[in-house]
């Protein structure tokens, strides 16, 4: 390994944004960009810092990112994102220097890569005449809706004045509705719109890779090139070229795999909402007998922070486990694209985080979509309404309701329609990982700009 560090010339430093959602992409970015000879380090905050010893082969350099306490129990993710752009540049600043008083002429910086969340690395980038790219984790019509809402905003066509339209399509984003629209729930509405131009501004950076593919965003990509003045490169589902990349800030608990190897092909519906989003009491308590009624075998990821209250599994109904038994596995963290890729899962109960979407439609898995806030929306309506590969759940959650959707998926012909187009799509976005698709292409693309450098 040593000989191979020795050959390596060009030094990437990467910047994540400290949230699983995105710390992930980035690390498997990494993992890619190793895989192709370049040496990396990771710049992280202190907080929710990635564990160094999942990627030995990586240098990581925590900078202290000055939040205190009560920004980060506050879970005000738009506070928490602006306090760290306001904090974290001039110690970032301070430790490209120190990198770069060290390094060897072999081992020179050629880029920063740094999540479009955590843009204060392109100045500190630009002062040091470092060049910068921006890592884009979510989907490309996100990024179409968030620009929308500004204009939206200018219109005087948001905040509805009548909430009865919300239900309305948005002029020239069909098939969102104002509804689906990618408000944040953190904070005051104008927070998150200072933020967007600040997210989709590439400034002085020299290029885009966005964690997404042609063959289910081409049209929104498209249309986002033409607004844009420096190439983008979508070279996702970015998991599919790191297989081997671990990011899990939880410790999986692998246990659920050996309870879905006694469960029958297709039967599972896996039901997870990700790393932010949280549920009440209530909703939780509808959820656990619906999904009981269903009598479907399930696997539920319910992590500590699942509910507003401090923990998950232990708020589950009284005599729910009990009744549910062997048909049934609740977790803390699982393994997730073990869980997708297992032939016993039919089925996912997604909040539609970007990676998880990605990760459904890899394998071919089709979706109850239940989001939370902001992109999640946008994704939940694309599963449903264009890929065909899920139904949302929308109101409030009722028993009834949840055993409904659960039995429309898993059992009914609806479910079964939406399954077949699910592994359709997994086909074609085969195509784009191999040799000459348009993900394996754009990489390689993405690499010989890299090595211009
Ligand atoms: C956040 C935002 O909420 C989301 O909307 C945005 O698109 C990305 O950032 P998060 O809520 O964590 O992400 O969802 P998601 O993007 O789906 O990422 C979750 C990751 O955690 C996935 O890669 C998933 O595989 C992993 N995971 C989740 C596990 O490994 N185990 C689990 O039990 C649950």
């Amino acid at each position: 390994m040593e000989e191979e560090q020795g050959q390596r010339r060009k030094h990437v430093v990467l910047v994540p944004c400290p949230y699983q959602g995105h710390i992930t992409p980035m690390l498997q970015l990494g993992t890619i960009l190793y895989s192709k000879g370049f040496s990396i380090t990771v710049v992280h905050t202190d907080f929710n810092s990635p564990n160094p010893s999942n990627h030995p082969k990586f240098s990581f350099q925590s900078i202290p990112d000055g939040l205190a306490d009560d920004d980060i129990y506050s879970g005000n993710i738009i506070a928490i994102i602006m306090h760290l752009n306001a904090n974290c540049g001039a110690p970032f600043h301070k430790c490209l220097v120190q990198m770069m008083k060290q390094q060897m002429p072999a081992d020179e910086i050629v880029c920063i890569i740094y999540d479009e969340l955590m843009y204060f690395a392109e100045s500190a980038a630009n002062q040091l005449k470092l060049r910068s790219i921006i890592l884009r984790t979510n989907s490309a019509a996100t990024q179409i809706s968030r620009i929308a809402l500004l204009q939206l905003k200018e219109d005087g066509s948001i905040p509805l004045q009548d909430p009865s339209n919300l239900a309305d399509p948005v002029p020239r984003l069909q098939p969102l509705r104002f509804k689906d629209l990618p408000f944040s729930q953190f904070g005051l509405p104008e927070n998150f719109l200072q933020l967007i131009p600040k997210i989709y501004n590439v400034r002085t950076s020299k290029a885009v890779i966005w964690n997404t593919m042609n063959c289910i965003e081409q049209s929104s990509l498209s249309q986002l090139q033409q607004q844009c003045n420096i190439p983008i490169f979508p070279i996702g589902p970015l998991h599919k070229f790191a297989p081997s990349s671990p990011g899990s800030l939880l410790k999986e608990d692998t246990s659920c795999i050996s309870w879905l190897n006694n469960q029958a092909p297709n039967s599972v519906l896996y039901v997870s909402l990700g790393s932010i989003v949280s549920m009440d009491k209530k909703e939780l308590k509808e959820m656990a007998w619906g999904l009981y009624n269903s009598k479907q075998p399930f696997l539920w990821v319910l992590r500590p922070s699942s509910t507003s209250a401090s923990s998950g599994i232990e708020l589950l109904p009284e005599g729910f486990e009990e009744a549910v038994g062997e048909n049934g596995c609740v977790v803390k963290w699982a393994p997730q694209k073990d869980v997708l890729s297992h032939i016993a899962v039919g089925g996912f109960w997604s909040h539609c985080g970007w990676n998880s979407t990605l990760e459904s439609i890899c394998e071919g898995v089709p979706m109850i979509c239940r989001p939370g806030f902001g992109d999640q929306r946008v994704s939940a309506r694309y599963v449903s309404h264009v890929w065909r590969i899920g139904l949302q759940l929308e109101n409030d959650l009722e028993k009834g309701e949840v055993e409904k959707a659960v039995k429309q998926l898993m059992v009914e012909k609806e479910g079964q329609d939406m399954r077949q187009r699910a592994k359709n799509l997994k086909e074609d976005v085969e195509l784009c990982i191999k040799e000459s698709g348009s993900s394996s292409s754009s990489l390689s693309k993405f690499l010989e700009f890299l090595n211009l450098f």
